[in-house]
């Protein structure tokens, strides 16, 4: 079962086609400073800048860097504390948590994760965006393929679908973002 909702869970996490994830890779806002902190132990230095504002295109840059040759093994061999997307590519892992999960909600790493520490289960939105995963696996697993004469062959929701770019999804069709 666990085995199954992971395999499920990462169609469903990302659910973006390849193509889509370049472009909005290319799109992607560039980073101001490039000061980063590239030594040390892969728990520590990541993207930690001191008192500076954390910068997101650095963080990944060191990530990418760390994880260098390792990028088509699976996430939980790489990284140290995967509960669901444990077989995704951990080049690929990265990609999610930059546009599937950052770019989607309109956050930044920080959301979910201290910079630097990213095993770590210190913030709650951590273990909301595992919750979310189970949820968007429910939702494309079974519901979607109990309702019948829908246009897709595999319907598909992913967090986007909800969030379009805010952390609180919208209820109605307002101009401005709920507070
Ligand atoms: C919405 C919450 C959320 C955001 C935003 C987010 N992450 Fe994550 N991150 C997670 C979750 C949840 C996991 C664990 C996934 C699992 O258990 O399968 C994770 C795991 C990781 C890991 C693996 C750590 C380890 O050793 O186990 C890294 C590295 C990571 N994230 C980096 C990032 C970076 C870099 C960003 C910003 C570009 C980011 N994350 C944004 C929720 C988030
Ligand atoms: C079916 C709609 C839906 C989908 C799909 C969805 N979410 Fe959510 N998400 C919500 C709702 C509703 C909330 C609660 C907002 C509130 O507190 O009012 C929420 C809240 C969250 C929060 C807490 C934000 C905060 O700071 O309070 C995180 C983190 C989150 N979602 C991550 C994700 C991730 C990651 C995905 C994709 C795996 C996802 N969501 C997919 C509807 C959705």
């Amino acid at each position: 079962m666990q085995t199954k909702l992971a395999t499920i869970g990462i169609g469903a996490a990302l659910a973006v086609p390849l193509s889509i994830i370049s472009m909005a890779l290319a799109q992607h806002s560039v980073a101001l400073s490039n000061s980063g902190n590239s030594a040390g132990h892969f728990e520590e230095g990541s993207g930690f800048q001191g008192d500076k504002p954390f910068d997101q295109e650095q963080a990944l840059a060191d990530l990418r860097k760390k994880i260098e040759g390792q990028e088509t093994k699976p996430a939980a061999e790489v990284f140290k504390n995967i509960q669901i997307l444990k077989g995704m590519p951990a080049g690929r892992l990265l990609k999610v948590m930059e546009l599937g999960y950052a770019r989607s909600l309109g956050v930044n790493c920080t959301h979910c994760h201290t910079p630097g520490e990213w095993a770590k289960e210190d913030k709650p939105t951590k273990q909301v965006a595992r919750d979310m995963m189970a949820m968007v696996n429910t939702i494309n697993s079974e519901l979607l393929k109990k309702i019948q004469n829908l246009k897709s062959t595999s319907p598909t929701v992913n967090c986007t679908t909800c969030h379009r770019g805010q952390i609180r999804p919208e209820l109605n069709l307002t101009d401005k973002p709920r507070t």
